[in-house]
């Protein structure tokens, strides 16, 4: 309407989601340093939340799980993400960033992605930017690998070096339960490890397991729990061999399957439904083998506004 006045919004809440990869093949090392990947991306009802508020330049407070790890400097990933998405808007970036943490800090499930994929929504609400999904994709592959997903979320495919995504077909809902573990596991480092591991040798291109892509598609849970796959999984065993503890004891308890999530350390088990999630989370707890367990199932949303307001 004509003279209409819009009242600025004083604060922005967003909610993005944690991923398990169902299926990670890792192909060739690349000249930029980056290897070749296929990977089916799920996102997980473990989710942190970015609140942006109006303030002097870019400032980030972080509070939740293994908030004193996070740094909040300029190379705090939703930092980069409000820079970037001011450089792209041409403006001033002034907002500060609060993190409400529950996706574990480098624990292989993208919490720093999801971290960027909320603070490029919320800063692009509160700066009223109205970006098409195609622009926010975009600025989100330019911030890491997985943060198109943490935008996207659902079920996906990813290409390319993680950042190329085809949502997926994915009938119902999966129930899992994390084993978090202490300390993390950084990204180049198990990258690195599996490098070392192949020795040189020839890799074969990665590509998409057509029995996984059928499990999804029926939402047959124990044909998805034999599916699971990480190229990943045997280099973060080396650098953490614990974790060859956590998932036996995962199977010990009945999982249907467990797989270390990404990079790692913290590792993903599938149950059947609701009720086998909170009976094997009892039994891997009375095990003893992580720090703490969390029950999530997936696919949820992508990055989406939960408040906003004057
Ligand atoms: O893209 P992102 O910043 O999340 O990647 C972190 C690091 O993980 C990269 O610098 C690289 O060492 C490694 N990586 C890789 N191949 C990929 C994705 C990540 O080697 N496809």
């Amino acid at each position: 309407m004509p003279g209409e006045v819009t009242e600025p919004v004083a604060a922005v809440t967003v909610r993005a989601p944690g991923k398990v990869n169902l299926a990670l093949a890792v192909g060739r090392l690349r000249a930029d340093g980056y290897h070749e990947v296929v990977s089916v991306l799920h996102a997980v009802s473990l989710s942190d939340e970015v609140v942006a508020e109006p303030g002097p330049g870019v400032s980030v407070s972080v509070a939740g799980e293994g908030a004193d790890a996070v740094p909040t400097g300029r190379d705090n990933l939703a930092a980069r993400a409000a820079y970037a998405l001011a450089r792209f808007l041409r403006r001033e970036p002034a907002v500060h960033l609060t993190l409400r943490k529950a996706i574990p800090v480098a624990g292989g499930m993208a919490g720093g992605s999801a971290d960027a994929a909320a603070a490029l929504l919320a800063c692009s609400v509160l700066w009223d930017a109205r970006l098409s999904r195609e622009h926010l994709l975009d600025l989100a592959a330019g911030l890491g690998s997985d943060v198109p997903f943490g935008v996207l979320g659902g079920t996906a495919v990813a290409t390319g070096r993680g950042e190329r995504l085809a949502p997926a077909l994915s009938r119902g809902t999966f129930h899992w339960v994390l084993a978090l573990a202490d300390g993390g596991l950084s990204t180049p480092g198990v990258y690195g490890q599996l490098d070392r591991l192949r020795g040189g040798s020839d890799v074969p291109a990665p590509r998409v397991p057509p029995a996984l892509m059928a499990a999804l598609r029926s939402g047959d849970a124990a044909a998805l729990g034999r599916a699971l796959g990480n190229d990943l999984q045997d280099a973060a065993l080396a650098l953490r061999p614990a974790l060859r503890l956590t998932l036996e004891a995962g199977a010990d308890a009945g999982a249907l399957a467990g797989v270390v999530a990404g990079s790692g350390p913290t590792c993903a088990f599938l149950a059947r439904d609701e009720r086998h999630a909170t009976d094997v989370a009892a039994r891997l707890s009375a095990a003893g083998v992580c720090r703490t367990l969390r029950r999530a199932y997936g696919p949820v949303s992508g990055a989406r506004v939960v408040a906003s307001g004057p």
